[in-house]
């Protein structure tokens, strides 16, 4: 369960991120895709070079999920059910994939924002990660 000083935590961090949550997610893809290229198979339609604008727009549509999910911390299942759904019905992806994507974020940020990275932020942001996850994976079975 995240606790009040997680949820602090990720709401702080999210209101600094401010409009560039999608520059960040769009970077986690990228790494993602580079570090563990098998996650690359379920996006063969899309152009996946350095730069590319598919990837920055479906980073974007990734960051709005997320940015949901951190003003309904209290309804996760509730606000990604669509997504689940899509995530397990539609696109059939592996729900391991998810742990790989949320790892590569967790990159990113402790890049970007290396002097708010403390162990404490971390544990609240890895919470909250595996939250949106088991609620995203909750279709699959
Ligand atoms: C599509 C969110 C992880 C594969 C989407 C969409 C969102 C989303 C919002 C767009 C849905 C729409 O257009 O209605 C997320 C979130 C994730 C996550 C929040 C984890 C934190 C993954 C992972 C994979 C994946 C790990 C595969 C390795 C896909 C694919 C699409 C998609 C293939 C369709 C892309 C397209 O054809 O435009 N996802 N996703 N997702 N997602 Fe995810």
């Amino acid at each position: 369960v995240l606790s009040a000083e997680d949820r602090a935590l990720v709401r702080a961090l999210w209101k600094k991120l401010g409009s560039n949550v999608g520059v960040y997610t769009t970077e986690a893809l990228e790494r993602t895709f580079l570090a563990f290229p098998a996650t690359k198979t379920y996006f063969s339609h899309l152009d996946l070079s350095p730069g590319s604008a598919q990837v920055r727009a479906h980073g974007q549509k990734v960051a709005d999920a997320l940015s949901l999910a951190v003003e309904r911390l209290d309804d996760l299942p509730r606000a990604l059910s669509a997504l689940s759904h899509l995530h397990a019905r539609q696109l059939r992806v592996d729900p391991a994939s998810f742990q790989l994507l949320g790892h590569c974020l967790l990159v990113t940020l402790a890049r970007h924002y290396p002097g708010d990275f403390s162990p404490a932020l971390q544990a609240s942001l890895d919470k909250f990660l595996s939250h949106v996850i088991s609620a995203l994976a909750s279709e699959h079975q």
